[in-house]
């Protein structure tokens, strides 16, 4: 099937998906009856979907993606910005959770909103390590006291004396790393690709943000982030292929408290740039 087809009866030639198209690989010639991408330029196509999305008519087809496999966007369930800024303010890191479990089959839900989190020339490049042990997920974080122990983290995750803390607090039976998380999510991307960190943020981002929605709570595994990428001992236990790694950990359970005020944060620096005169 050629990646880019065009229902000619159903086209009104509006243009709408060659402007649309991030790569601008979608032409109309003069006098035809509908748009249409050359075999040339077809390597270019990201595979975004948007020229099937943007269409109003369902005229366009990627070899990919039919416009009837596409859910239509509900105007009813969008929301307004009010409900949004009260919905990203709302979030929060959540470091305290109940024993229960939460199932596979959630998790992997939380994975499949993730998936449709922005990548750069929607690449997609994250891989998900999900440790669903929660016995696991404690071994794990015992692996980062002892890169915490041998000396190793550098100003990515604290001071000298801060680490002496988590150690303590850790002797003492408080986990500071998964904080007593039943689960941890892993975003892993290829190792030399340059948005390998930023895809990962965004996917996890999503994958936080969603969370709630199920009764969910997460927090960002920082410290064990920091440490799959320099302690052997937990790199080896992950068994990542060679050319990943570790781009950020979510820590996920059902939490144990729930919070009532949104908290302040700083003003914003802004400096608006104005044309030279
Ligand atoms: C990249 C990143 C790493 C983080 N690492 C940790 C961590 O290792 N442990 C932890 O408890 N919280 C961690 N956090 C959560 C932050 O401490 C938290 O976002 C911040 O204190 C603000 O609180 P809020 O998320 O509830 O708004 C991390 C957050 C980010 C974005």
């Amino acid at each position: 099937m050629p990646l880019f087809v065009v229902d000619p009866a159903l086209c009104k030639r509006d243009g709408v998906c060659v402007a649309e198209c991030p790569t601008r690989i979608i032409e109309i010639a003069p006098g035809a009856a509908a748009p249409r991408v050359p075999a040339e330029a077809e390597e270019f196509c990201r595979n975004c979907g948007h020229c099937v999305a943007v269409c109003s008519h369902g005229a366009v087809t990627l070899a990919t993606m039919a416009p009837e496999q596409l859910p239509p966007v509900r105007a009813d369930r969008l929301l307004g910005p009010e409900q949004v800024e009260h919905f990203l303010r709302a979030r929060r890191s959540v470091r305290s959770y109940t024993t229960r479990p939460v199932d596979r089959e959630l998790l992997a839900k939380l994975i499949d909103i993730a998936r449709f989190a922005p990548s750069a020339s929607n690449r997609q490049p994250v891989k998900w390590l999900v440790i669903h042990d929660a016995a696991e997920v404690r071994r794990l974080a015992g692996l980062v006291i002892d890169w915490i122990r041998a000396g190793l983290p550098t100003q990515a995750t604290a001071t000298r004396r801060n680490n002496q803390r988590v150690i303590s607090l850790w002797e003492s039976g408080v986990d500071m790393i998964c904080r007593g998380a039943p689960h941890l999510i892993v975003a892993c991307a290829p190792k030399e690709y340059l948005w390998a960190a930023t895809d990962s943020a965004i996917a996890l981002t999503y994958l936080e943000l969603a969370a709630p929605s199920f009764g969910l709570g997460a927090c960002w595994g920082g410290f064990f982030t920091a440490a799959a990428r320099q302690w052997a001992p937990l790199q080896e236990t992950l068994a990542l292929p060679a050319d990943q790694i570790v781009c950020g950990a979510m820590m996920v359970g059902y939490p144990r408290n729930r919070f009532h005020r949104l908290p302040l944060r700083n003003e914003p620096p802004i400096t608006w740039h104005e044309p030279n005169r």
